[in-house]
């Protein structure tokens, strides 16, 4: 962690790429940067005399995101970002095009060289169950990428469980023993392990109850700011993009269609597509718009010190129904969590889902 952990590490030793060691101080080398970036999956012959059939799932994306930036991509399904933020991690290869991170040709990497991305850049998955391994204990878990570096089992995670908000008895729980809210947070927890600048994170609150989202995305806030972080964020949801996210990429099959600051994007869309999206956000998302995660949990926090909120749900309860009074929703005294789900679930079954 950037305050009481080790410093960040230059790739140098026997690792120096060869293109020589960006510091932390790198302003100017974008933290990402993509270069006519195309990624084509070959489907196998439907038939012996059918040709294979490509789908072009990534196309001429070229890109920088800066250090420090809270970047979100957003896009209907099977437009290209999972395969997009795929290859930003190492985890798959561009058919064709340049990945630089930190400086550092990533396309054609080596094991080592995708070693020391993995200490640089860390994933936060949709489903939080799926990508821990039931079978280990927390401690083991949030403490696998350190292992695999050397460094001792167990030295942060004390540490690292209560900067996610849990206490350090879950150490020695197994994931099905948590809420998938919590289970979100030990998957946080396990990305900041290692101690990474870049925080890359595939729709990492679509898989969560709606009154537990917002305190997802408040951690994923704070942790930010926190470990000053380069946020890569990716959500078929606008309304939970503008919370986190400084500017905006809009995806459609394979390519950028438009990209700005975030607020510009919202109040001023230019591509047709964009407008259509926006249009979709339902009227929670709506109210909910423009406020940020950390004035959301400012405003729950108010509401559990003051009056009228027992407990956290009902504090966030309060919180969203004054942004949405700010905002000029009509009838936001009168909603309820299940309205609040209802709307959501409008949303994940529309156009933009
Ligand atoms: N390994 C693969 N093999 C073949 N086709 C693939 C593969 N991975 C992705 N695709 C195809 O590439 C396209 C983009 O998929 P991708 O998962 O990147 O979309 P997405 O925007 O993340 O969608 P979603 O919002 O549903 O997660 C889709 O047509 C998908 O079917
Ligand atoms: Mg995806």
């Amino acid at each position: 962690m950037s305050d009481t952990g080790t410093p960040h590490d230059a790739p140098g030793g026997s690792e120096t790429p060869p293109h020589g060691a960006p510091g932390r101080s790198e302003d100017e080398t974008p933290a990402i940067s993509l270069r006519g970036v195309n990624r084509e999956f070959r489907r196998p012959r439907t038939s012996l005399t059918s040709a294979p059939a490509v789908v072009h799932a990534v196309r001429d994306v070229t890109l920088d995101i800066r250090p420090g930036e809270r970047f979100g991509l957003v896009g209907e399904s099977g437009s290209g970002k999972s395969t997009l933020l795929r290859m930003m991690s190492g985890l798959d290869r561009p058919t064709s095009g340049e990945i630089h991170i930190e400086g550092q040709p990533i396309q054609d990497s080596s094991a080592r060289r995708l070693g020391w991305l993995r200490r640089r850049l860390q994933l936060v998955f949709q489903d939080p169950m799926s990508s821990l391994d039931p079978r280990m204990r927390i401690r083991e878990i949030i403490s696998e990428p350190l292992v695999a570096q050397g460094i001792p089992r167990g030295s942060k995670v004390d540490d690292l469980l209560e900067r996610v908000g849990l206490s350090t008895d879950a150490a020695l729980r197994f994931p099905h023993q948590f809420s998938g809210g919590q289970r979100q947070r030990i998957s946080v927890a396990r990305a900041l392990a290692p101690d990474p600048h870049i925080l890359i994170a595939d729709e990492p609150v679509s898989a969560l109850d709606v009154s537990v989202r917002a305190q997802v995305l408040n951690l994923i806030d704070e942790v930010v700011d926190g470990f000053e972080l380069t946020l890569v964020f990716v959500s078929h949801d606008l309304s939970v993009v503008r919370h986190v996210c400084d500017r905006v990429a809009v995806m459609r099959a394979g390519e950028i269609v438009e990209i700005g600051p975030t607020e510009q994007l919202y109040q001023d869309p230019q591509h047709p597509y964009t407008q259509q999206l926006l249009a979709s956000v339902p009227r929670l998302s709506e109210a909910l718009a423009g406020r940020t995660a950390a004035e959301l949990a400012e405003r729950t926090r108010a509401a559990l010190a003051g009056e009228g909120a027992t407990d956290e749900a009902a504090a966030l309860r309060l919180a969203e129904e004054g942004a949405r009074a700010d905002a000029g929703i009509d009838g936001g005294a009168g909603l309820r969590a299940e309205d609040v789900r209802h709307d959501r679930h409008e949303d994940e079954g529309g156009t933009i889902a």
